[in-house]
């Protein structure tokens, strides 16, 4: 069995609002994208790192690193799930259904390797249809009505922020995002596709500095999680 990665890449971030696209600007003297295959390369046990790139994208080819023996660039699509199904289909032709697949963000560079270890031996212990990185919510959560108002207090103990990487099994995540797609149900992570199969994927604690890179602010406050790490 297989430990195989799948880095949607495809995004356009919108929300960052540059005309590049974030995966592109530089963090640390590189770009975003190259430092956070440079942490999933570091990871021995990962036979391979599938990256979605954007079929308008012609920046990804032209760095280095697409041309390392641990990287493979298949077509991204129009929703992340899409990106992700792209890639967990050219892995069913060179895998096993059996082998194992960690979906992550290209917009999360800061991932403890150490972090991504804790995943794959959780899931590993307690016999897991699968597992994510994920946070406790730190501050008191409330559910809003149409009008903005506080409708309730929500219990924080049961709230989790759910961060990558994902790991599930090649077969069962490919079944469970095709359903989901067949139905029109855009999940936004692997663990929804996994959930709606009635599957309880486990939440592994992972570190506060795994942010996604979303709005330009991110961008500094990443840098300055790694000079930290
Ligand atoms: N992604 C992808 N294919 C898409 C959309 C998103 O591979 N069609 C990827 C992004 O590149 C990113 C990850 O999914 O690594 C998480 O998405 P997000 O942070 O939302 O990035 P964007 O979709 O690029 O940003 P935005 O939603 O602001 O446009
Ligand atoms: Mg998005």
């Amino acid at each position: 069995v297989r430990i195989w990665c799948v880095v949607p890449a495809a995004g356009v971030g919108k929300r960052f609002g540059s005309s590049m696209p974030k995966q592109y600007l530089e963090l640390n003297g590189k770009t975003v994208v190259e430092n956070t295959l440079e942490r999933l390369l570091e990871l021995a046990d990962i036979a391979q790192v599938i990256v979605a790139i954007s079929p308008e994208d012609k920046r990804f080819q032209g760095l280095k690193i697409a041309t390392h023996s641990r990287i493979k660039a298949v077509t991204g699509g129009n929703e992340r799930c899409h990106s992700v199904l792209n890639g967990l289909r050219y892995l069913s032709e060179v895998g096993d259904a059996q082998d194992w697949v960690l979906v992550h963000d290209v917009a999360r560079p800061c991932v403890r390797s150490a972090d991504i270890g804790k995943l794959i031996d959780q899931v590993d212990q307690f016999d897991a249809v699968g597992g994510i990185l994920a946070n406790p919510v730190r501050d008191t959560m409330k559910r809003a009505n149409r009008l903005n108002q506080i409708a309730e207090t929500v219990d924080r103990e049961q709230l989790w922020h759910a961060l990558t990487p994902q790991l599930f099994r090649l077969g069962a995540l490919r079944k469970a995002i095709e359903a989901a797609l067949a139905e029109g149900v855009m999940v936004t992570d692997e663990a929804g596709a996994m959930e709606r199969m009635g599957h309880q994927p486990l939440l592994v604690e992972g570190h506060y500095d795994n942010i996604k890179i979303t709005h330009p602010q991110d961008l500094p406050l990443a840098a300055l999680f790694m000079q930290q790490q």
